[in-house]
């Protein structure tokens, strides 16, 4: 199998399982406890069905969108996830050079493994950093000037990770950073020599976001020890109150899920919001936020731009967000199982798929912007 064998989210999933190491796989396939949300998240787009409009003249279909003062080509931005050198050795790179070159957002994140100062030389493209509120108030106030001078264009801080997700996958086998494996999780690397050769043979593993601060090396951590212990569980709505003022700018609130929440985040001046349950990775059983997503945006939409990630594998998923009235919709683990694929043709190639998917479903729906997609555009069954 091969990359060009690859025309949707499954053959991706497939060949990223397939070259990368069962831990590594596991770290982005999986999710938290049952993994209900996990799966609930691409089951809520099934609720609801288009209901396209015909003989509209869509010879020529514009996909781009207004969203945190950025104009993007299209209506689907790549999210900020952490570790990607761990998927492929061009990590990040791979990653902020496919979005640029389809003229969309990308995030690095604080558990980022290329430095959001390289990124925004190399790449014109809006740039979102996301942001975790450490205990080291000292490390959040230094993230913060460093993304400021970095010329971030949107800040974005993660709400919903204030301990750690149980990630029973992880548990079984053993990943941390750095690697500690068991006796079955190294088995497993060692079925993978050529990511082993790529990943000795390139730079060293290193989180340059987080380095002048964290000593990963001193002891093994896995993710849920990192949120539990490094992250501040006494964040609260001053904090980022504060936060908000200093950035001055677009700064939006990721994993709000909530419509007491969102009245909150637009009270105190957040430009954006972005529901999500962190791709089923937190707390299980909680909502999808495709089904949060008209309550929402009927509450709030007018004071700020409401975006939602979680689940979407398809090209209509992100049209039905559309027409509920989400301003841009977040992809994960989309251009993950890409990226680790193939690298940055990976990635490139999910995008491609991807518009080509929004334009054919713009068409089919009588569209030729993405302002005439409406509630009249989907009924709920
Ligand atoms: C995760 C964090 C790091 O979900 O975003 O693993």
């Amino acid at each position: 199998m091969q990359i060009s064998d690859c025309h949707n989210f499954h053959d991706f999933r497939e060949l990223a399982r397939l070259r990368l190491p069962g831990p590594i796989f596991n770290y982005i396939d999986g999710a938290a406890d049952d993994e209900v949300t996990y799966r609930r998240n691409t089951a809520s787009f099934q609720q609801c069905d288009l209901v396209p409009n015909v003989l509209r003249g869509v010879g020529d279909v514009d996909l781009s969108v207004q969203v945190l003062g950025q104009r993007l080509a299209m209506p689907v931005y790549c999210s900020p996830t952490a570790l990607q050198r761990l998927f492929h050795h061009e990590g990040e790179r791979a990653v902020a050079a496919a979005a640029s070159k389809y003229g969309t957002m990308f995030g690095v994140s604080s558990l980022g493994t290329v430095s959001m100062e390289e990124l925004r030389k190399a790449f014109p493209t809006p740039q979102v950093y996301q942001f975790y509120f450490h205990k080291d108030r000292g490390l959040n106030r230094a993230m913060m000037q460093r993304a400021k001078e970095t010329g971030i264009d949107v800040m974005m801080l993660t709400v919903d990770s204030i301990t750690g997700g149980n990630r029973e996958r992880d548990l079984r086998t053993g990943f941390t950073i750095p690697f500690r494996l068991n006796l079955g999780g190294m088995l497993q690397f060692a079925l993978k020599p050529r990511w082993v050769l790529n990943y000795v043979t390139h730079e060293r593993f290193s989180m340059p976001q987080l380095e002048t601060h964290v000593d990963f090396g001193g002891g093994a951590m896995s993710i849920g020890r990192y949120f539990t212990e490094m992250l501040d569980p006494s964040m609260n709505w001053d904090d980022v109150a504060e936060m908000v003022r200093d950035w001055d700018g677009q700064f939006c609130l990721k994993g709000v899920m909530s419509v007491e929440d969102a009245k909150r985040a637009a009270a105190i001046g957040c430009t954006g919001i972005v529901l999500s349950n962190h791709g089923g990775r937190q707390l299980d059983g909680s909502r999808a936020a495709f089904d949060q997503l008209a309550e929402v945006v009927d509450a709030v939409g007018d004071k700020l731009d409401v975006i939602m990630d979680g689940g979407v594998q398809r090209g209509t998923h992100v049209l039905k967000a559309l027409a509920l009235g989400a301003k841009a919709v977040g992809v994960g683990r989309y251009y993950l199982f890409p990226l680790a694929a193939a690298g940055q043709a990976g990635v490139e190639r999910a995008l491609a798929l991807m518009r080509t998917e929004l334009e054919r479903g713009m068409k089919l729906m009588g569209c030729t912007s993405v302002s005439e997609l409406s509630r009249e555009s989907l009924r709920f069954r």
